[in-house]
C-alpha cells in the first residue's frame, strides 16, 4: 500500500471529493465536512488509493488560555478491506507530522477501547497509554 495518498481537506481541495465518503457502514457527507472545516481548528483528513477515498480521520485543537492547546483525534476510519495493511500507521504518522508543523499545540490525544487490538497497536507506535478515567453523559 505504497501508493496512498494523504491530504487535509480545505476549501480549495474540497470540491475534488465525491458528495458522500462512504466508509464502511458511515456516510461522510462533504456538505458537513465543508461546513466543519470552516473552523481552522478543525482538521479533517482523507487517504485516497486511485482516487478511492480509503480512509478519513478528523480532529480538532481545543484552545486553553494558557498556550498548551492539545489536537484531540476523534476519529480513525480505514475502509475494512484496506485495514491491517499500514495505512492507519501511515494516517496517524502524516497528521501528527502535520500537527507537529503547525506548531499550534502542546500534545494530542486519541481514545479508544483496550479491546480495539489494532487501534491500540497503531496509537502506541505514537503515544504513551494513560489511565484515566473518562465520565461521559448524553446533553
Ligand atoms: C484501527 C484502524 C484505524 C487501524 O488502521 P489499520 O490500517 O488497520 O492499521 P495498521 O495496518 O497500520 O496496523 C495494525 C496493527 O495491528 C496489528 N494487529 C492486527 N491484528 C492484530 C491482532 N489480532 N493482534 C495483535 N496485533 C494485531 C498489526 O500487526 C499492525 O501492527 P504492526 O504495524 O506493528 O504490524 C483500522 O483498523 C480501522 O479503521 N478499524 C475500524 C474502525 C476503528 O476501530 N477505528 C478506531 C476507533 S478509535
Amino acid at each position: 500500500m505504497d501508493d496512498v495518498e494523504f491530504i487535509r481537506l480545505n476549501e480549495n481541495n474540497i470540491n475534488s471529493i465525491p458528495d458522500i465518503i462512504n466508509i464502511d457502514d458511515k456516510d461522510i457527507l462533504k456538505k458537513d465536512i465543508k461546513e466543519f472545516i470552516i473552523n481552522n481548528d478543525n482538521y479533517c483528513f482523507i487517504g485516497i488509493i486511485e482516487n478511492e477515498v480509503i480512509a478519513f480521520l478528523y480532529g480538532y485543537g481545543l484552545l486553553r488560555p494558557d498556550g498548551k492547546s492539545m489536537f484531540y483525534i476523534h476519529s480513525v476510519d480505514v475502509i475494512s478491506r484496506c485495514q491491517n495493511k499500514g495505512i492507519g500507521t501511515k494516517l496517524m504518522e502524516y497528521v501528527l507530522k502535520y500537527i507537529r508543523n503547525e506548531k499550534k499545540y502542546y500534545n494530542f490525544f486519541i481514545l479508544t477501547e483496550d479491546t480495539n487490538i489494532r487501534a491500540c497497536k497503531v496509537y502506541k507506535k505514537y503515544a504513551d497509554k494513560k489511565e484515566q478515567v473518562l465520565f461521559s453523559e448524553k446533553l
